[in-house]
């Protein structure tokens, strides 16, 4: 490993956020020991995959557990930006397309005692195909070796394939839906599509859920209007949640653009 980044969370969440995060980390911990690499993906992009699977990442290392975090997100990530990460170097993209021979020295420690990560490094247009590259796979396959988990931020499955692709050499995944965002079709379409790669999917995160609290922020996080909304989950591993989407948001224009990105 290289050098310790240093991560400024701007977004750290309200208590009610905190204990959601932690739910997720005691299901993922009881989902056994074999679920040591875990992606996470959405139907659209924004629903908080990034959010979450950092938060979680942050709160399972607090548990003595040594944990990569890859942001496999190579089209649009946000973490180096997010996280106001000062020379973050180069990353994945860079390490599956050659440029860097070896991954060890891309992976960094951070100011998170037992929080690594590997950054998505740059853009690149081919990114399902540097996911396809057997490095990427090989790449999940040595990490936990050295550590307890890995999860994998990926983008949103509803709009390109990478994280199907990526799926394949995981041990499971955590759909992050937003409330209200997604039909019950579109969700069980994603789900169908994640198991045909033959990821396991461990549950759902339904966040976004509006509590029906005022802002409880302070005005540090006041760009994030109402933080009673972060985090609640929905059962794990049940998708009927969702019935009560099911043709009521026929007219959702995010279920609209899904559609056509098929056709
Ligand atoms: N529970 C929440 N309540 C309020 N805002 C949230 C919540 N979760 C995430 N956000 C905010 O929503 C925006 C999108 O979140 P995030 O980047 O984590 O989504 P994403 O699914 O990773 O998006 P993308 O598909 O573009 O990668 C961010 O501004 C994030 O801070
Ligand atoms: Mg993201």
């Amino acid at each position: 490993m290289s050098k310790r980044v240093i991560l400024h969370d701007q977004n750290e969440g309200d208590f009610f956020y905190r204990e959601a995060i932690k739910t997720l980390r005691a299901n993922i911990r009881f989902s056994g020991r074999s679920r040591q690499v875990i992606m996470f993906t959405s139907v659209f992009s924004g629903e908080g995959k990034s959010d979450t699977v950092f938060h979680l990442a942050e709160e399972m290392a607090k548990l003595d557990k040594k944990v990569l975090l890859i942001d496999a997100d190579i089209r649009n990530s946000v973490l180096v930006n997010r996280f106001g990460v000062e020379d973050a170097g180069t990353g994945l993209s860079e390490y599956l397309s050659g440029l860097e021979e070896d991954v060890d020295p891309l992976i960094h420690s951070t100011n998170y005692p037992g929080l690594y990560v590997l950054f998505a490094g740059a853009y690149a247009p081919n990114a399902t195909e540097m996911l396809s590259d057997d490095h990427f796979r090989l790449l999940l396959e040595t990490a936990p070796k050295v550590f307890d988990y890995v999860f994998v931020d990926t983008p949103p499955l509803g709009q390109v394939i990478d994280a199907a692709i990526i799926a394949q050499h995981c041990d499971g995944a955590v759909l992050v839906i937003e409330s209200g965002a997604v039909s019950y079709r579109v969700a069980q379409r994603v789900k169908q599509q994640l198991e045909t790669s033959g990821c396991h999917i461990l549950g759902v995160v339904l966040n976004k859920v509006d509590r029906g609290g005022g802002s409880i922020y302070s005005s540090k996080y006041g760009k994030y209007g109402k933080y009673g909304k972060y985090g609640k989950y929905g059962k794990y591993g049940k998708y009927d949640k969702y019935d009560k989407y099911d043709g009521s948001r026929e007219g959702d224009a995010r279920e609209e653009s899904a559609r056509d990105s098929e056709a």
